[in-house]
């Protein structure tokens, strides 16, 4: 393939890319979007793999065993593993990164000279540097999306000082590596990804439950200005490009979640910013009073007796799998006269856009699932509201406790409707470790189990009372 073809055949690539992207930001194109960035990917490894001179087989055996894979990893994650899934795969890119900054010192393509060739060292320090703080970072972060490490942050005493010895520390390593000529620079090189690994560990052990789903955002950025980095390794145009649509995408997606949890980027990069040295987090007031607990039968009695109803899900629908009864449920009422709208926090579940996956799959309308800001102001002239598997996205506490550590994200307010009921499986907190007072609320009822059993006992009642009705 000629050097021209490449080059017209990443631009349409690298447009797909961004039709893609494009088609990505609402859930009626999303599809399309999908379709654009499988062809924009299928064009760049053709038009690559023509590029090459030889070692087919090889490429040929990499890309069966990785397609083989992935298409089994994706086809078997369960919705509530995809955020790990999401981490571990960013840590790749982040690994990637390393590595080929390890083989283009190693084994350089190109012979470049004077300024040409210091750039080239730079950029290459830089990719193994963004490379290793994505890779060990995503790894933490994928151990606590799972529970294998503790959400809580932890916060090392002069952890800014340390993070800032790392900085100034790889500086000097980079001073170091490009005095010397290859492969001399190998020990800078050596030594500033250990110390890099090092802070992408430290930066994301700092980092509380509640800001984790930023962290996914940054780290997703992250990966992306290390493929780019790759790109300039390689002399890629493509990677690069992409590495850029990637990193600059999970940037504002960062900043979107910071402005919807209320939070700086500075405050969740730095990790724990503001809390005192080395104390653990606090966590908040312990509410008081006694919960009202209801059964199945009588909260389907207190909806056939709604006008107006909004749904709140969580992430304990997504684990509940109770997406296709509560949809059922949702016709029921409509079809009585009733108005049913589902109403979506930002950092619902532990991905962005969590629920509205979840929703579209049971085939949800998208005109009745609104945003946070859209509803909020309507749940005074709610009659029901249904939490299902939400708490730190409801929690009153966020606005009025200042000691709570979700302080000042802005949530659901549905305790400003007549009546609340939460299901859930017993009075346990959320992700970010804290009590939530709505459980012990004058107005709050509680519906205690699995949320996928309580929704389907919810429907049966509510059939029945259909059928009562109609034999009446
Ligand atoms: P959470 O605050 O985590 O609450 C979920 C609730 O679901 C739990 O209290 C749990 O209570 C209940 N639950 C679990 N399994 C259930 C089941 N089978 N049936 C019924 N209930 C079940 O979730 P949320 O309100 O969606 O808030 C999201 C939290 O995750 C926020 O703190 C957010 O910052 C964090 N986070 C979000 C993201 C993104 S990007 N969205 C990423 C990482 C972290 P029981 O155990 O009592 O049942």
């Amino acid at each position: 393939m000629t050097q021209g073809l490449t080059t017209v055949a990443y631009i349409a690539a690298g447009v797909l890319f961004i039709l893609s992207l494009g088609g990505l930001s609402s859930q009626e194109s999303a599809r399309r979007g999908n379709l654009y960035g499988a062809l924009g990917i299928l064009l760049a490894i053709g038009a690559t793999a023509a590029r090459m001179s030889g070692g087919y087989p090889l490429l040929a055996g990499v890309v069966v065993v990785g397609a083989l894979i992935g298409a089994t990893l994706a086809a078997r994650v369960a919705m509530t593993s995809m955020p790990e899934l999401v981490a571990i795969l960013h840590s790749f890119v982040g690994a990637a990164a390393v590595l080929v900054g390890f083989a283009t010192y190693l084994a350089p393509g190109q012979a470049l000279t004077g300024v040409e060739h210091t750039i080239h060292q730079v950029e290459i320090f830089i990719g193994v540097f963004v490379g290793a703080v994505t890779f060990t970072g995503s790894v933490i972060a994928f151990a606590k999306l799972r529970g294998s490490l503790s959400g809580s942050p932890l916060l090392l005493p002069g952890r800014h000082v340390i993070n800032l010895l790392i900085v100034a520390a790889s500086g000097y390593l980079l001073w170091r590596f490009l005095a010397v000529s290859e492969p001399l620079g190998l020990m800078s090189l050596g030594i500033m990804t250990a110390l890099a690994c090092v802070l992408g560990v430290h930066l994301v052990v700092a980092i509380g439950g509640a800001d984790m789903p930023v962290v996914v955002s940054m780290l997703n950025s992250y990966s992306g200005w290390a493929a780019a980095a790759a790109g300039f390794m390689l002399s890629n145009d493509l990677l690069i490009i992409t590495g850029a649509l990637v990193g600059s995408s999970g940037a504002i997606l960062s900043y979107i979640m910071c402005r919807a949890m209320n939070r700086s980027i500075a405050s969740v990069i730095f990790g724990g910013f503001g809390a005192a040295e080395g104390a653990a987090p606090t966590h908040g007031a312990a509410p008081v009073g006694e919960p009202t607990p209801l059964t199945a039968d009588e909260v389907a009695e207190l909806m056939a007796e709604a006008r107006s109803v909004v749904i709140v899900p969580g992430y304990g629908m997504a684990v509940a799998q109770a997406q296709h009864p509560l949809f059922e449920v949702t016709k029921l009422l409509r079809a009585r006269g009733a108005e049913v709208r589902f109403a979506i926090h930002p950092v619902a579940g532990r991905l962005p856009g969590h629920m509205n996956v979840l929703l579209a799959e049971a085939k949800v309308p998208y005109d009745i699932v609104l945003e946070m800001d859209e509803i909020n102001a309507d749940f005074p002239e709610t009659d029901v509201v249904l939490v299902i598997g939400a708490n730190d996205i409801v929690n009153p506490g966020a606005l009025s406790d200042a000691a709570s550590p979700i302080y000042g994200m802005p949530v659901l307010e549905v305790w400003r409707s007549k009546v609340t009921v939460v299901m859930k499986r017993s009075m346990a907190s959320g992700y970010a470790g804290v009590d939530n007072p709505l459980f012990y609320m004058e107005d709050t009822r509680m519906l205690f189990g699995d949320a996928k059993k309580n929704v389907d006992a919810i429907l049966t009642a509510l059939r029945e009372r259909g059928r009562a009705a109609e034999a009446a």
